[in-house]
């Protein structure tokens, strides 16, 4: 989305006082009956209020404008967000009102959103394997494909008596690194990353999901944090950086522009991580241990073909998402 830039919020309401008249104005919609009638004497409550239906078309026609192709959706959900109600509480009270600093909340959504910004850096929060994931502009929002990933953790490690031990890579929001830890109660999770400020983000996700205790928090780059550590795993997993270099600047704007380069960027052909973590990682699993790592683009082939040199890694597989798209490659460490 390049929309052309509404001028700041505040010159918008200057000279207002965010009264139901400019508010009106500025959404476009029909305002109540009184509004700039002096002399009526309507309640404060509906004179200065905004209809939510009319508010919800208006900001649609605005972000559509704007090239969001989900303008509507995007709408309601900053909607429910302003108003801390449910879809369905939306759609019940379709005549109810915004009072002037919802409206004035919502109105500087929307336009966060006209320029691009992804609702769930706006809201703060995704939904990954149906738990509430707090984000930031400092984490890669957690995409659905990677619930494939912790799919194939969970299932591997359902067959795999005693005490597990579990090393996520490039843990981000702790999506995956969570995840793990809710489903198997057994799980010890050690998760790294190299930016501080998104294992912060994982750390409060923990805490949020009760799982905080059975993780261990390393920052640096790759393995480097664990150097000193004989610690061996049950299941090695990462979701690393994969998309060339180049491409980047081909994603849609709220991912190349908002998202942070160092959860995107793979190197020149998206292969930078792969090689390091099949070689340095293999000797960090138990016998018979996973290695489960997400894949993109075509690199499903390069990277089945990097653990098979490896020589110590068997069952090598390539798991589809829903979409039928290559998007797990899985080995075993061989006994
Ligand atoms: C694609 S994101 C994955 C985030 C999360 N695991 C998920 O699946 O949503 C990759 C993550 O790797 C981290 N990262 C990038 N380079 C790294 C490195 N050299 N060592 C460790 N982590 C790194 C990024 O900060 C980012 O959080």
């Amino acid at each position: 989305m390049r929309p052309p830039h509404p001028p700041p919020l505040d010159s918008r309401f200057r000279g207002n006082d965010v009264t139901g008249a400019s508010v009106t104005q500025y959404y476009g919609y029909t305002p109540l009956r009184g509004n700039d009638e002096p002399g009526t004497s309507v309640p404060d409550r509906v004179k200065d209020a905004a209809i939510i239906m009319d508010v919800l078309r208006g900001s649609t026609t605005r972000l559509a404008e704007a090239g969001c192709a989900t303008s509507r959706l995007d709408a309601e959900l900053l909607l429910m967000e302003v108003l801390g109600w449910s879809r369905e509480d939306l759609y019940r009270s379709h005549e109810g009102t915004l009072d002037a600093f919802e409206a004035k909340r919502f109105e500087a959504l929307v336009t966060r959103r006209e320029r691009g910004e992804p609702i769930a850096y706006l809201i703060g929060r995704r939904e990954f394997w149906s738990l509430d994931f707090i984000v930031s502009a400092d984490v890669l929002i957690p995409r659905p494909e990677t619930e494939h990933l912790v799919e194939a953790v969970v299932d591997f490690l359902a067959s795999r008596p005693g005490s597990q031990r579990i090393l996520d890579l490039g843990t981000g929001s702790g999506a995956i690194a969570v995840c793990v830890a809710k489903e198997c109660p057994r799980a010890e999770v050690w998760a790294t990353d190299i930016s501080a400020a998104a294992l912060a983000v994982a750390r409060n996700n923990a805490r949020r999901h009760g799982v905080d205790h059975r993780i261990r928090w390393l920052q640096g780059d790759l393995f480097t944090p664990l150097r000193g550590s004989a610690e061996c795993f049950d299941a090695l997993v990462s979701n690393p950086p994969y998309i060339p270099s180049r491409e980047i600047a081909w994603l849609p704007g709220d991912v190349s522009e908002w998202e942070p380069a160092l959860a995107l960027d793979g190197g020149t052909d998206g292969m930078d991580f792969y090689p390091r973590i099949v070689r340095d990682g293999t000797p960090r699993l138990r016998e018979g241990g996973l290695l489960a790592l997400e894949v993109g683009g075509d690199l499903a082939g390069r990277v089945s073909e990097l653990y098979r040199a490896h020589g110590e890694l068997r069952r090598v597989r390539v798991l589809q998402d829903y979409a039928g798209l290559p998007r797990v490659v899985a080995g075993e460490k061989r006994p």
